[in-house]
C-alpha cells in the first residue's frame, strides 16, 4: 500500500524539456505557469527549461518569444524584471530534426551539459502530434537519457479510440514505466474541480444526500464562445466527444460520482475515477440515437459580433464533425442507480461557463398549503468557471405577516470573494506535480482505456448513421433537440443565471 504521508519532494536540480517549445500550449500555458511558480519561489534552484522544436532559434531568439509570451500572458503587476530575467536565464533552445540522429545527440549533449547531470530529475513534455510521442520516447531512451527518475507528460488526446490509445501508451510503456507518465487533462489542475474533492470529502452535510435516494439527477455543462479558430485541422479529426466529452467531462463526472477513497492519495483517488468509468451504462446504437445529441455550429452572434459558420473556419464544407454534443448516461452502481448524468458541451455557445448542477429531489410533501409560491427543487450549482465558486438554491419565506409566499434564493460562494488570492493555471499546480512526481491529478493508462471504452460506441454509432450533426446557430446553447433530451424525462437544462 502506498503511504499516506506524502513521499513528493521538490527535486534540487530539474531539467524540464518541452518538445514543441515554440507551440501555443508552451507559449501560453506552459512557460507562464512555470514563470508564477519561479516567482513564488517554488521551482527547484537549478532549474532549467529546455525548448525542443523544429525552428531555427538560439537560446536568444527563443528567450525572446518567451518574454514576449509573458508580457501576454501574465498579469503586468507579477512581471518583475528580476524575476523575468532569472526565469529566462533558465532557458535553452534545442532545434531538432527528429530524423537527424545528431539532432539527438545534441540533445543527449545539452543535458548532460550541467553540473551532476545524474542528480537532476528530467521531466520530458511532449507537447506535439500524439503520433510522435512513441518515436520521442524511443529516441530517449536510445541517447540514454532516460532513467528511472525521468518523467514523460502527455498531452490529450491519447489516441482517438481505444485502439490507438493502446497502441500510443504501449509505445511509451515501452521506455517510461506507468508511475514515470503523466498524462494531463488540465481540467483536473483547476482550483474548482480539486475544491470539489475537498467539498464533497472534508464537510459532513452533502455525504449523505449524494445518492439516488436524494439526488433527482447531475447535469454538467462546459459551454465555450470560442469556435475552432486555428486548430481546424485537429479539430476537425477529432469533433467535441473526443475533444471534451472523453476527457474533461468525464473526468468531470468520476469526481461527482465517485465513492469516497480512504484517503487522497496517488493511486486511491485513480482506484475510484476508474470504477465509476467502467459502471457508466455501455451504450448500444439505439441507446446512441435516443440518447446523445450532436450538433455544429453555423454563422451567428457571439458578445454582439457576428461570427462565421464551422465550415467557414475550416474553410471546406464536407465534414461531419461535431462541436456540440448533450448526452444521457447512468452511472450502473448502488448509490447511483436511476440517477440520469446529462453532459453537454460546445463551441461558439452563447457564453463561456463550465458547471455542475446536482439538482435535489422534491420535498415529499407539500407542507404549506394556500401557500404563495411554491417550492423548488435544491440545487447546488458548482462553478467551475469563470467565476469559480458554489451556489446552493434554496426555497425561503419572503419576509412579511399575511402567510406564507415562498420564493428562491440561493447561498453563494464566490472564490474570489471568500480567498483574497490569485487563482492559479491548472497548469501552475500540475506543472509542480509532474517536477515532485506527484501523480495523483494526471490519468492512469485505465481510465483512459475506460474512457475510450465507453465512448467508442457512441463514434461508431455515429459514423454509421445516415444522420448528420444538427445545425445551430453561433452564440446560442445549442440545438434545440438538446433541450429536448431533457424535457422528454420532465426537466430542463440549468442555465447559469437561474
Ligand atoms: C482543450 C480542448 O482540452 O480544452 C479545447 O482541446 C478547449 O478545444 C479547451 O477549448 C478548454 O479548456 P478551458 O480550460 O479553456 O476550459
Amino acid at each position: 500500500m502506498e503511504s499516506t504521508t506524502s513521499p513528493h519532494v521538490l527535486p534540487a536540480a530539474c531539467d524540464f524539456t518541452v518538445f514543441g517549445g515554440t507551440g501555443d500550449l508552451a507559449l501560453r500555458k506552459l512557460l507562464p505557469a512555470l514563470y508564477h511558480r519561479d516567482l513564488e519561489g517554488q521551482l527547484p534552484a537549478d532549474h532549467r527549461v529546455l525548448g525542443v522544436s523544429t525552428s531555427d532559434l538560439d537560446d536568444a531568439g527563443w528567450r525572446d518569444a518567451v518574454r514576449a509570451a509573458l508580457t501576454t500572458y501574465v498579469a503586468a503587476e507579477q512581471l518583475l524584471t528580476p524575476v523575468v530575467d532569472r526565469f529566462l536565464a533558465r532557458l535553452r533552445h534545442l532545434r531538432l530534426d527528429a530524423e537527424d540522429p545528431e539532432d539527438w545527440d545534441r540533445l543527449h549533449a545539452l543535458l548532460k551539459d550541467r553540473a551532476h547531470p545524474e542528480d537532476a530529475v528530467r521531466v520530458f513534455y511532449l507537447a506535439v502530434a500524439p503520433r510522435l510521442f512513441g518515436s520521442i520516447c524511443q529516441r530517449l531512451d536510445e541517447i540514454g537519457v532516460v532513467d528511472e527518475r525521468a518523467r514523460v507528460v502527455l498531452e490529450k488526446p491519447i489516441g482517438h479510440d481505444l485502439a490507438s490509445a493502446r497502441e500510443v501508451n504501449d509505445a511509451v510503456g515501452r521506455v517510461f514505466g506507468e508511475a514515470q507518465i503523466f498524462r494531463i487533462d488540465h481540467y483536473l489542475g483547476k482550483e474548482s474541480v480539486q475544491n470539489l474533492l475537498v467539498t464533497r470529502f472534508a464537510n459532513t452535510f452533502l455525504e449523505p444526500l449524494w445518492n439516488s435516494q436524494w439526488v433527482d439527477h447531475v447535469q454538467i455543462t462546459v459551454s465555450e464562445t470560442v469556435g475552432v479558430g486555428g486548430r481546424g485541422a485537429y479539430y476537425d479529426h477529432a469533433g467535441a466527444l473526443r475533444d471534451m466529452v472523453q476527457n474533461h467531462l468525464l473526468q468531470l463526472l468520476c469526481l461527482v460520482a465517485m465513492e469516497p477513497p480512504t484517503y487522497v492519495g496517488r493511486e486511491t483517488v485513480r482506484d475510484e475515477k476508474v470504477k465509476v468509468l467502467r459502471a457508466l451504462r455501455p451504450m448500444t446504437p439505439a441507446d446512441v440515437d435516443r440518447d446523445t445529441v450532436r450538433g455544429r455550429y453555423d454563422v451567428g452572434l457571439v458578445d454582439g459580433a457576428p461570427v462565421p459558420s464551422y465550415a467557414e473556419d475550416l474553410g471546406h464544407g464536407g465534414s461531419r464533425t461535431e462541436t456540440f454534443v448533450a448526452l444521457k448516461t447512468e452511472v450502473q452502481n448502488w448509490r447511483w442507480a436511476g440517477v440520469p448524468f446529462y453532459l453537454r458541451t460546445g463551441k461558439r455557445m452563447d457564453r463561456r461557463v463550465s458547471e455542475i448542477v446536482v439538482v435535489f429531489k422534491e420535498p415529499p410533501h407539500s407542507m404549506f398549503p394556500g401557500a404563495e409560491g411554491a417550492t423548488a427543487p435544491n440545487r447546488l450549482h458548482i462553478l467551475v468557471q469563470p467565476d469559480e465558486g458554489m451556489r446552493l438554491h434554496l426555497t425561503a419565506k419572503e419576509p412579511g405577516p399575511g402567510g406564507y409566499r415562498l420564493r428562491p434564493v440561493s447561498l453563494d460562494l464566490s472564490y474570489a470573494a471568500a480567498f483574497d488570492a490569485r487563482l492559479p493555471d491548472a497548469y501552475e499546480r500540475l506543472l509542480m506535480d509532474v517536477i515532485k512526481g506527484n501523480p495523483t491529478l494526471f490519468m492512469r493508462r485505465d481510465e483512459v482505456e475506460a474512457a475510450w471504452t465507453w465512448t467508442e460506441p457512441i463514434l461508431r454509432r455515429w459514423a454509421s448513421s445516415p444522420a448528420r450533426p444538427r445545425r445551430y446557430p453561433a452564440g446560442t446553447t445549442g440545438p434545440t433537440a438538446a433541450a429536448m433530451l431533457l424535457e422528454r424525462d420532465g426537466r430542463t437544462w440549468q442555465e447559469p443565471d437561474q
